[in-house]
């Protein structure tokens, strides 16, 4: 396709190289064919004979110079003119009635030949095309025509099928005449029979074209390269199909079957198909020997890279059992640290309590007593005196602040009283109502609603009836002191089971601030108090755990921020000791 294409483009530059000189060559014999028509004109009129003869008119003279002329000239027209433009003379060789003038309008002369001395154009008359020829009539001195215009003289020849055979002949084509122009178009090309067509406009007087000539030259040269680009192309195709019959075989041996070889190798990742092809000694062999080599260090590497990973294998696993040891060494360690802390502050609480205990004999002895003696001794002298005495507020606050140092005493003296703490069979109910009636009082005061829910039928607890009211009163003191603005009081008694052993409960509950659960794991410590100073020692609760602990009983607390805390003392329902024992 490629060569059929260079070779099209070859040929049609040749064409049109050839129409280009066709077209000179053409123009050359024309001018040639024309000349002898413009020698007529020029000849004729560069003469004395013929300015005289514009005067004279002498016909004889016309008939034997210019008569004579149109066969010497091959002319078939002619006409003399004045300067004037009147007709001088006139004459035709083919018998035409319609040329006495010129065929054109002759007052035209003056205007055309204002700045030349020559025309030259083609007009159409009756009897067909007819190519004019004229100039200036001047004496034989005047050689450059530079006076003015005698008269004018005219020439035509009628462009005869005869004449235009000849050029036909003469350019060795076919030469016709046509209102048309049909040879200067691109497409009308034609290599492959070596034809060339091309128009020439023959122009009027106006300078527009009268007729076309139409001319079509057979080339040889052209069919000469026609015939031969068709050779060399048919040559290249022979070559070509030779080169694919010859090499197509040598390429599969030599190159195709290494290669369909050597990229099943690499597909299916099996040497055995290059095995022999690396004693090639071409560059297959090459490539085919750095495949084996490829796949022998890949599989080397796949090697050494199972033992590593089973290597990493077995130290994970040693790793992970390291790990797993250390994780439980770590939450023995923790429990072992909690159980510590535990233990630590089980013996702080039991060394703080003991050394309350001890406090509490001294105390006993040497600071309660007399006390007791300045209470009593107050108490009856702010009954003798009045209270419009001076010294009434006084021995008041005597009597206050020497009760509220027995009551605290009283607390300590708790821990340590070991005497009081004989047991018997209680009813839980009456120890709540004996209770009670010392509460009464402050309930009242700090507006305080008191309420008790007692079972009925409740069985006995084995228990220090004595003990057991102070858990009641140091429960309810809490419970009143955090309803500041009053509130209500539940005391409860009721018997429940649990995991298979049966308990009495006491229940103290209030509507009041609740145990924020920041101090929730300090409110039995001893101590502890969130009571402004001169108003809490802190005892009270640890001493409510000690005496629970002391039964074998439990504390369970539901407290709520703002709503109100409940405590439960659980008593166990059992045999007197000694019975036990
Ligand atoms: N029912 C309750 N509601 C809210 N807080 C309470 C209640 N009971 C105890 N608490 C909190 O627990 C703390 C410790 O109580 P505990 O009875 O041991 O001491 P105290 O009441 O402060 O002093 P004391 O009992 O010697 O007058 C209290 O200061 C209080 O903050
Ligand atoms: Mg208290």
């Amino acid at each position: 396709m490629y060569l059929k294409h260079t070779q099209q483009m070859k040929a049609e530059n040749l064409y049109e190289e050839i129409k280009k000189e066709k077209i000179i060559f053409f123009d050359k014999i024309m001018a040639l064919k024309g000349s002898s028509l413009e020698n007529f004109a020029k000849d004729y009129t560069f003469w004395d004979d013929m300015v005289f003869f514009l005067k004279t008119g002498d016909k004889k003279w016309a008939e034997e110079n210019i008569d004579t002329g149109l066969a010497t000239f091959n002319a078939h027209a002619a006409w003399v003119y004045t300067s004037e433009s009147s007709v001088v003379y006139y004459v035709n060789n083919i018998d035409a009635d319609n040329l006495g003038y010129m065929p054109v309008d002759s007052t035209l002369c003056e205007s055309l030949f204002k700045e030349k001395r020559f025309c030259h154009f083609f007009h159409i008359i009756p009897q067909g095309l007819m190519e004019i020829r004229g100039a200036t009539i001047h004496p034989t001195s005047d050689v450059e025509r530079k006076t003015e215009p005698r008269g004018f003289f005219f020439v035509g020849r009628l462009w005869t099928n005869a004449y235009l055979a000849d050029i036909s002949k003469l350019t060795n084509g076919s030469v016709v005449l046509s209102d048309r122009q049909e040879g200067n178009f691109p497409q009308r090309r034609d290599i492959a029979n070596g034809l060339i067509y091309f128009s020439k406009p023959l122009e009027g007087l106006d300078g527009k074209p009268e007729q076309y000539l139409n001319v079509k030259i057979k080339s040889a040269i052209i069919n000469e390269i026609n015939s031969a680009s068709n050779r060399q192309l048919i040559s290249a195709i022979v070559l070509e199909l030779l080169i694919f019959f010859i090499l197509t075989p040598y390429l599969l041996a030599v190159v195709s079957r290494p290669l369909n070889l050597i990229s099943k190798s690499l597909k299916s990742g099996d040497v055995s198909f290059i095995k022999d092809l690396q004693k090639n000694t071409t560059e297959f062999g090459t490539i085919a020997q750095l495949i084996i080599k490829f796949h022998e260090q890949n599989a080397e590497l796949a090697e050494a890279h199972d033992r590593l990973e089973l290597k990493v294998r077995e130290r994970t696993a040693e790793l992970s059992e390291t790990n797993k040891m250390l994780e439980h060494e770590i939450v023995e360690h923790k429990k072992a640290e909690s159980e510590k802390e535990q233990l630590w502050s089980r013996l702080m609480q039991s060394e703080k309590l003991a050394a309350l205990g001890q406090m509490g004999s001294i105390i006993a002895h040497e600071i309660r007593n007399p006390l007791t003696v300045i209470y009593g001794f107050a108490q009856c002298l702010l009954q003798d005196i009045g209270k419009d005495n001076t010294k009434y507020e006084a021995v008041r606050s005597i009597v206050e602040e020497s009760n509220r140092s027995i009551i605290f005493l009283r607390q300590i003296l708790s821990f340590s009283r070991k005497g009081n703490t004989e047991k018997e069979m209680v009813n839980i109910n009456d120890v709540i109502g004996n209770t009670l009636t010392l509460i009464k009082a402050k309930t009242k005061v700090s507006f305080v609603t008191l309420l008790t829910e007692l079972s009925v039928g409740l069985p006995s607890v084995f228990a220090n009836a004595t003990q057991l009211q102070q858990i009641i009163i140091n429960l309810c003191n809490n419970a009143i002191d955090a309803m500041p603005k009053g509130g209500v009081l539940c005391v409860r008694s009721v018997a429940i089971e649990k995991n298979g052993a049966a308990f009495v409960e006491i229940q103290v509950q209030d509507n009041g601030s609740g145990i924020p659960d920041e101090i929730r794991a300090k409110i039995f410590e001893p101590f502890f108090t969130t009571k402004e100073d001169g108003h809490g020692t802190g005892l009270g609760l640890a001493l409510v755990n000690e005496i629970v602990q002391k039964h074998r009983g439990f504390i369970d607390i539901k407290t709520e921020h703002g709503k109100g805390t409940l405590f439960k003392i659980l008593l166990p329902v059992n045999e007197p000791e000694s019975i036990l024992q």
